[in-house]
């Protein structure tokens, strides 16, 4: 018997009579391989999150903000703005997600903020991390490895597991380059209510993604229908993967652009009430941390 399934069968029995404890959720995650993509404020999300199993947003989300996708300017048949985030701290088996979102500015992308803090709820030093756009079976994507330059993370109170970064992008030969030329990005908007038709990409190390070698070096793909609760949105019964984390949900995926619009980002597995779960941005703060990490104040 195969230990996830004998695990979720273990969580059945307890749940029938008790809420699935936090000690339940650390034993599965114990392995170093799954460290990063599961800190240990993650463990304490669980608990907090739990309350709120049955309590699914009652507001219609109708807000303003949408910024278009932005197609390649290099090569407009090839948009590549999902990569894998690396650590050179960490095993090679450890990595994240991220994406590059469209914006003036045109060095912007997304991951999840687990993924750039310490244990200790510190950032991580971003000379220790880099991005690899179009990173697929071990093999970079056309750019290489990208250096980060700053990172936004909000206030982490368990609802907001989402950062945006900085990448340090310059092409030596084509001055004012900037990455979103390249890869293409994502567009992104706040307004996706509940039930979203939706296409999930990241690098998963483990969990529930079909035909995914699920090794974390390739890049694999989930689709289907999210829900909305009160401060996320959800993806039932499918564990997207340690590794998969930061990975963009997208609305209204083009399979022939390779682009859509970006509305949260893979935050945390709940093993107990099984859902994938990225967190909804409050639109406010996201487009203050942007501002924050582009001087000319435009988006
Ligand atoms: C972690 O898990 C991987 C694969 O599941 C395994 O190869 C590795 O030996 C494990 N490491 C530890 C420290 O248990
Ligand atoms: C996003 O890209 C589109 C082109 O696809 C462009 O017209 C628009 O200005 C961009 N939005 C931002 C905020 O840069
Ligand atoms: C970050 O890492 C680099 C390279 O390992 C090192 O030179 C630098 O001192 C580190 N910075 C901090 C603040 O730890
Ligand atoms: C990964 O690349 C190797 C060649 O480098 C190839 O043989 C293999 O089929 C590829 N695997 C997948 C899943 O694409």
């Amino acid at each position: 018997m195969n230990k996830k399934f004998s695990f979720c069968l273990l969580i059945a029995l307890i749940a029938m009579i008790v809420i699935p404890s936090i000690a339940s959720v650390i034993s599965q995650r114990n392995n170093i391989s799954n460290a990063l993509a599961f800190r240990p404020s993650k463990r304490i999300k669980e608990a907090s999150r739990f309350k709120n199993k049955y309590k699914r947003s009652k507001g219609n989300k109708i807000r303003s903000n949408v910024i278009e996708p932005f197609v390649s300017v290099v090569n407009p048949n090839h948009n590549y703005p999902i990569g894998r985030l690396f650590f050179a701290d960490e095993s090679e088996e450890i990595s994240c997600t991220a994406n590059v979102i469209n914006t003036s500015n045109g060095n912007i992308g997304l991951t999840a903020a687990h993924c750039l803090l310490d244990d200790n709820g510190n950032p991580l030093n971003l000379s220790l991390i880099s991005f690899s756009p179009g990173y697929d079976n071990r093999t970079n994507g056309p750019l290489g490895d990208i250096p980060v330059a700053d990172i936004a993370i909000p206030l982490q109170d368990n609802n907001n597991d989402y950062a945006l970064v900085r990448f340090a992008f310059n092409d030596p030969d084509r001055r004012g380059a900037r990455l979103q030329d390249y890869t293409g990005a994502l567009g992104w908007r706040f307004d996706i209510g509940n039930i979203e038709q939706t296409s999930v990409f990241g690098y998963p190390g483990d969990g529930d993604m079909e035909d995914c070698a699920r090794d974390g070096r390739h890049l694999c793909k989930w689709q289907g229908i999210t829900e909305l609760y009160d401060t996320f949105y959800s993806i039932s019964n499918v564990d997207l993967g340690d590794g998969a984390s930061g990975g963009p949900y997208i609305s209204q995926y083009d399979i022939e652009t390779n682009l859509g619009y970006v509305y949260a980002v893979f935050g945390v597995y709940l093993t107990g009430s099984k859902l994938s779960v990225a967190d909804i941005w409050e639109e406010n703060i996201f487009l203050g941390l942007l501002l924050s990490m582009t001087p000319n104040n435009i988006i």
